[in-house]
């Protein structure tokens, strides 16, 4: 049977943080580790989804009505996509896809949206001959809006789509327009520390984070109608806020949009000691004003800024669990995994994951 395989990765941000809904800039790379999709095409009017890491599966009708349901587990994220392609007037092709993944889940590294950008990419290469990346991000970023309701800016499913290898992506989510920029780390490795703490409250929270960024626009507009977003507002705007609360998230957004900027000139100048310490200012600002850390990201951040041979370290993606990284020597990394695995467990009980990893493609056809 002739069939074709399919990779989209994970993603880590290397800086700026919750900025993507606010119209910011971030800074993302696509990692080596993701998600693969073996496409089999069939002749029966089926579409059926199975996974190699998860025994449940899903089998319909190419074109049976398709709707949310908690029921139906991981396989929402692929019947979201086939659904609203099909509302688009994409033909859906009969087929099986096997989908293995070898990205902790749950952790913050954009699994879900590796799934939906790895389906949607399969589906239409079968029809299409070429496919518009940034067209794909919006329309899988609109699926995990609408259809899974996960109010998420554009950065996961943008930067699984359009990563590129030993880059990362410089992001404008007001513009939705990117540039690459060289990661070149040397001796430096990008290691990624998972907390594996259950992210159970996320989406609740990250929604709520979300709405009182929009309120604290809403009254910076009140005396400064012409800005678009948050991060457009300047810092001394934030007076004008009446609550503490809406002060020390405007206070995160403003200054992490600098801290890119900066971050932005200090890579290009291949500066990676000042990139480090913007990571640990990053990872402050995300613990103190915008309150999404915890102490699992905590312990793993701030002890690993602690170590010679480190840096930087901050949490990476939504928080509140998940991941943390850290750019770190590797004559320095043996004592480092030693150092962080001690210390987390001794403060949470939990055995962390440390893993070294590299920058790479986005979404794109194996074989
Ligand atoms: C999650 C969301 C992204 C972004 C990050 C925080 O990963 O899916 O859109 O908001 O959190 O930077």
């Amino acid at each position: 049977m002739e069939y074709k395989k399919y990779f989209a990765p994970g993603r880590v941000n290397l800086i700026g943080e919750h900025l993507d809904y606010n119209g910011g800039l971030v800074l993302p790379a696509a990692i080596t580790l993701g998600v693969t999709a073996t496409f089999i095409p069939r002749s029966d009017n089926k579409i059926v989804l199975h996974s190699a890491t998860h025994s449940f599966c899903k089998e319909i009708s190419v074109d049976d009505e398709i709707e949310f349901d908690a029921n139906n587990d991981w396989t929402n994220y692929p019947l979201g996509i086939i659904a609203q392609l099909r509302k688009e007037n994409h033909s859906i092709p009969s087929c099986e896809i096997i989908f293995e993944s070898n990205l902790p889940e749950g952790s913050g590294l954009s699994s879900s949206a590796a799934v939906e950008v790895l389906t949607a990419y399969a589906l239409l290469s079968q029809t299409e001959s070429s496919i518009n990346l940034v067209w794909l991000a919006n329309f899988c970023k609109q699926v995990e809006n609408d259809f899974i309701g996960v109010k998420c800016g554009i950065m996961d499913q943008y930067s699984v789509a359009l990563g590129k290898k030993d880059n990362a992506l410089l992001l404008d989510c007001n513009k939705i327009h990117h540039d690459y920029i060289p990661l070149e780390l040397g001796d430096y490795r990008l290691v990624i520390m998972n907390s594996k703490k259950p992210r159970s409250l996320i989406h609740s929270k990250y929604n709520e984070r979300k709405s009182e960024c929009e309120e604290a626009l809403m009254q910076i507009r009140n005396t400064n109608s012409e800005i678009r977003n948050l991060c457009e507002a300047e810092m001394v705007w934030i007076d004008i806020l009446n609550d503490e609360t809406l002060k020390k998230r405007a206070r995160h957004v403003i200054s992490e949009n600098l801290r890119v900027k900066e971050a932005v000139k200090v890579l290009e100048m291949n500066d990676l000691s000042t990139f480090g310490r913007l990571m640990n200012v990053s990872h402050a600002s995300l613990k103190n004003d915008y309150e999404v850390t915890g102490i699992e990201l905590d312990t793993l951040a701030e002890t690993a800024q602690q170590i010679k041979g480190c840096l930087g370290a901050r949490m990476t993606g939504a928080g509140f669990g998940g991941c943390a990284i850290a750019i770190v020597h590797q004559t320095a990394m043996e004592e480092f995994k030693n150092k962080v695995n001690e210390k987390y467990l001794s403060v949470t009980g939990i055995n962390c994951e440390i893993y070294e990893t590299q920058i790479g493609d986005g979404v794109h056809q194996l074989i």
